[in-house]
């Protein structure tokens, strides 16, 4: 019998590659990245399964070209590239790579919150371009970080992780949620449920953990920089159209807010040029989960969700669980 084809978006890692060349006929991209767009629309007309990125957009127009595709496995946690209802009506399960990753990004989140307050890139700037003459009392003057109040806004798994974090450093924890959480989970992450406005009003830093959704699309615009204090600083790592970057650039320029940290944007891989100018903000590139540990995880995440479906299982991820039902 004839194995299932499943396209790679990406060459992944050794440990996913023997996994998927072990059960199927599999082909790796391993052109230029992101994949082109028409590329991956010429190849999936007779695939079977298909392992993709967040770059690569999982749609109507695709789905249209790809009668045989069953299985559409994305190696993100976030699956704002997958249109699932588009999915479930051609019949084709989505799955994402949840859980594998929320230290990682946590760990990401805290090194920008830390290198934004405490002024790292500057101060590692003027050493590398000679221009550091000497200690002087009043040099990169940050703002505290232990002690002060966090917010974090969407208390998912990573939300949890970087209020997990926070306890070493002794900080005041606050959380708004669309739904409030347990309180056993409260009581675990000494943290307080808000509303929206509290938690911009009363946090020193603002840390942004909620997935991109029609909802959440500028969720922080201007009118929400405005509820900021001016000595806070907002961090970024979940998908950058969450905030509205053209008000945050200004907000920043003109100082209505300390700082920013910023892992994404609204329009990867551009970042808007009035950004790049700013001392206080750090920008990293969509970085989040990457460790070389997390991201051969997620890879196999993805995986193991394909090896699942062709095995007759349920995939452990699976978003759209009403394609199997139908089966
Ligand atoms: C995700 O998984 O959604 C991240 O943005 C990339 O790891």
């Amino acid at each position: 019998m004839s194995r299932p084809k499943i396209f790679i978006t990406h060459p992944l890692f050794p440990a996913v590659r023997e996994l998927l060349d072990g059960q199927f006929e599999t082909e790796y991209w391993r052109g230029p990245h992101p994949l082109p767009r028409q590329e991956l629309l010429s190849r999936v007309g007779g695939l079977d399964g298909l392992v993709c990125l967040l770059s690569d957009k999982i749609n109507d127009e695709l789905l249209d070209r790809a009668p045989r595709l069953r299985i559409a496995a994305t190696v993100s946690v976030g699956f704002d590239n997958i249109d699932v209802p588009a999915c479930t009506r051609h019949r084709v399960v989505a799955t994402n790579t949840p859980g594998v990753l929320d230290d990682t990004t946590a760990d990401l989140a805290w090194a920008l919150l830390m290198a934004v307050a405490r002024r790292l890139v500057e101060g590692d700037t003027m050493i590398r371009t000679g221009k550091w003459t000497g200690w002087e009392i009043d040099q990169f003057m940050g703002g505290d970080v232990w002690g002060k109040t966090l917010g974090i806004i969407g208390f998912g798994r990573i939300g949890q992780e970087v209020a997990r974090r926070a306890s070493g450093f002794k900080m005041k924890i606050l959380y708004h949620n669309r739904k409030r959480a347990p309180i056993e989970k409260e009581r675990e992450f000494r943290a307080t449920y808000v509303d929206f406005d509290s938690l911009l009003r009363e946090s020193d830093f603002v840390s942004l953990h909620v997935p991109l959704t029609t909802e959440t699309r500028h969720f922080v615009n201007r009118e929400a920089l405005g509820k900021m204090k001016p000595t806070a600083y907002l961090v970024n790592t979940t998908r950058g159209p969450v905030v509205d970057e053209a008000a945050l650039a200004e907000a920043l320029e003109k100082r209505e807010i300390a700082g920013a940290g910023l892992d994404v944007f609204e329009r990867e891989p551009q970042v808007l040029p009035e950004l790049l100018p700013l001392a206080n903000v750090v920008l990293t590139p969509h970085i989040g989960s990457g460790s070389t540990e997390t991201r051969t995880n997620m890879g196999l995440r993805a995986a193991k969700n394909v090896v699942a479906f062709f095995n007759g299982e349920r995939p452990a991820d699976t978003l759209n669980p009403e394609v199997l039902a139908a089966k």
